[in-house]
């Protein structure tokens, strides 16, 4: 089994997957969440950040690339979550680091035990971790509100054996 694959009938669901992934993770993972326009990413986002008790709800980073959160990770590991919206700076080209830098935020994602997700940020973001869980959502034009959602680790230890973790996990979303 290379990768999980999800189903989410609303974007509660998709919240509550994003909340069911939490304790897999550890700081210095990074997310690749791919996906059309309205795919769930911020939404999973969402429920993610709830999952690790952010310090004030997460929401679309769209005007700004990245902001940022405090969060615990399982155990209560006090970390960070940047959440990245790449859609401009991979239209532009741009180079993560260098944009981290210009932000000020290089020091805390060296620093702190930072977990960073990015939306659009296949081809852009991978320099930052060997840890990555690539993050893909599809949509079914027939179907308003359902979303496939598949994980599929790059080096990604948080999963272990994918199939027992994903029955284990995401049983009940899985058909
Ligand atoms: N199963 C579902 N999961 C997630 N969102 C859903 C679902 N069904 C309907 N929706 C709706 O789809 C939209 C998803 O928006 P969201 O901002 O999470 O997408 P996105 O992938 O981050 O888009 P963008 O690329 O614009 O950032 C929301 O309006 C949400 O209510
Ligand atoms: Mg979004």
């Amino acid at each position: 089994m290379e990768k999980i694959e999800i189903v989410s009938k609303n974007s509660g669901d998709t919240k509550k997957i994003g909340a069911l992934l939490a304790p897999l993770l550890s700081p210095g993972d990074l997310l690749i969440l791919r996906g059309p326009l309205g795919g769930g990413k911020t939404t999973f986002t969402q429920g993610l950040g709830e999952a690790l008790e952010a310090e004030r709800p997460i929401v679309s980073p769209t005007f700004t690339l990245a902001r940022e959160v405090k969060i615990k990770f399982r155990g209560g590991v006090p970390g960070l979550l940047i959440h990245v919206d790449a859609w401009r700076l991979k239209a532009r080209g741009g180079d993560i680091f260098e944009e981290f830098e210009a932000l000020g935020l290089e020091d805390d994602f060296e620093g702190s035990n930072a977990l960073v997700v990015a939306e659009w940020g296949d081809g852009i973001a991978e320099p930052l971790s060997d840890s990555i869980l690539y993050v893909d959502f599809k949509r079914d034009l027939e179907k308003e509100n359902w979303r496939s959602i598949s994980l599929t680790p790059s080096g990604f230890k948080g999963l272990g054996d994918l199939e027992k973790t994903a029955e284990a996990a995401f049983g009940d979303f899985i058909d």
